[in-house]
């Protein structure tokens, strides 16, 4: 198989966990005799830095040729202490979903058994948690109408949505759960919202034509708790913009590691791929970043290509660094090996294997 990549680093961390998928990327189109093209772009802060732009129109032109992309991280401590910056290395990334149409972020969430003590949680109640979050993207609160303060003291975010949007990604959730454990969890706040009882109605009609799929729903303040002392109910979470931003960094506590989880971004033919951590600027170039995140990520990828058994190896060869503790510092902080350390580590796997 040949495909063009457009890769974009971006920032802090970004271009080390990606040099590792990449480095593993390679050993699978090696052994499986697949093509992959690379075509690196700007995007971020260093963007911003560079041409003023966190989304140059070269980076989008590259993303929208290329048969996925491959995203680091972006953000920079320079922005985030300043409510005041015009531009912002997050509006790249909010702008390249828009354009690229990911109405649809997935975000899977595994406790892996030999980590389990790693996790803040106890380990009793995150065995056997293995759920994904889906989480709408392109609409809501993000994306809504905003007026910033202009000295009047006020400022606003529109939360709304169109049942198009909802169904759209309700109907990916709901086959989704069809082929796991067939439970689909609409996580949302009906009590008090608009927009989300426009989510129960548009989900609720939706749901007869998925007999064989058990819907459930549950508030979102309700939820974040039952992330914490129950996940193994979760199968398929369904959810809006900002729960799922929300909801899915609280359910990275229960891999033990920020820096194992991966996503996947998808919709109407574009898709991308990175892993959920950000750019950790105070890791930047000490090769101390898990890239794992960014390798499993790389294995979502080939996996919305058909490439089952390549992303299984990579998965298998993830396992197998953690049950052998070689892993970054955030799991193995008393013999903790380097990001690039653990890349070359599955690359031999596969090799090996
Ligand atoms: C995420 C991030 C982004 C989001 C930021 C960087 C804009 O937190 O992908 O979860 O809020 O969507
Ligand atoms: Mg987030």
């Amino acid at each position: 198989m040949k495909k063009n990549i457009a890769v974009l680093a971006g920032d802090g961390i970004g271009p080390e966990v990606i040099r590792e998928a990449r480095k593993v990327l390679d050993a699978i189109a090696k052994k499986y005799n697949h093509e992959f093209i690379y075509h690196e772009a700007d995007t971020g802060a260093m963007a911003i830095d560079l041409h003023g732009d966190p989304l140059p129109e070269a980076t989008l032109k590259t993303c929208k040729e290329s048969d996925a992309v491959l995203f680091g991280a972006i953000g920079d401590p320079k922005y985030d202490n300043n409510p005041d910056a015009k531009v912002r290395p997050e509006q790249g990334l909010l702008k390249l979903r828009k354009e690229l149409q990911l109405f649809a972020n997935l975000r899977p969430v595994m406790a892996f058994d030999s980590i389990l003590h790693l996790s803040p949680l106890r380990e009793e109640r995150i065995k056997g948690a293995d759920f994904i979050i889906y989480r709408e993207l392109t609409g809501g609160i993000y994306f809504g109408e905003k007026k910033e303060d202009d000295g009047s003291g006020t400022a606003s975010d529109l939360m709304s949505y169109h049942d198009f949007e909802i169904e759209r990604i309700a109907k990916l959730a709901f086959e989704a759960a069809q082929n796991r454990k067939k439970k689909l969890t609409l996580i949302d706040k009906a009590n008090v919202l608009a927009s989300s009882r426009l989510w129960r109605k548009v989900v609720q009609k939706m749901a007869s034509d998925y007999p064989d799929v058990t819907l459930d729903y549950l508030f979102v303040d309700n939820a974040a708790m039952q992330v914490i002392l129950n996940p193994a109910q979760f199968d398929v979470v369904l959810t809006s913009n900002m729960f799922g931003d929300i909801i899915s960094d609280e359910a990275s506590t229960i891999s033990g590691s920020l820096g194992l989880l991966p996503s996947a971004s998808v919709g109407n033919g574009h898709s991308m791929f990175e892993p959920i951590h950000g750019s950790y600027p105070q890791a930047k170039g000490k090769d101390i970043a898990n890239p794992m995140a960014a390798i499993l990520s790389a294995a979502m990828m080939l996996e919305h290509w058909g490439l089952y058994d390549e992303a299984q190896e990579i998965k298998r060869a993830i396992d197998n660094c953690l049950q052998n503790n070689y892993a970054t510092v955030d799991i193995n902080p008393d013999s903790a090996k380097k990001c690039s350390e653990v890349g070359t580590f599955i690359v031999n796997f596969i090799f090996k294997n």
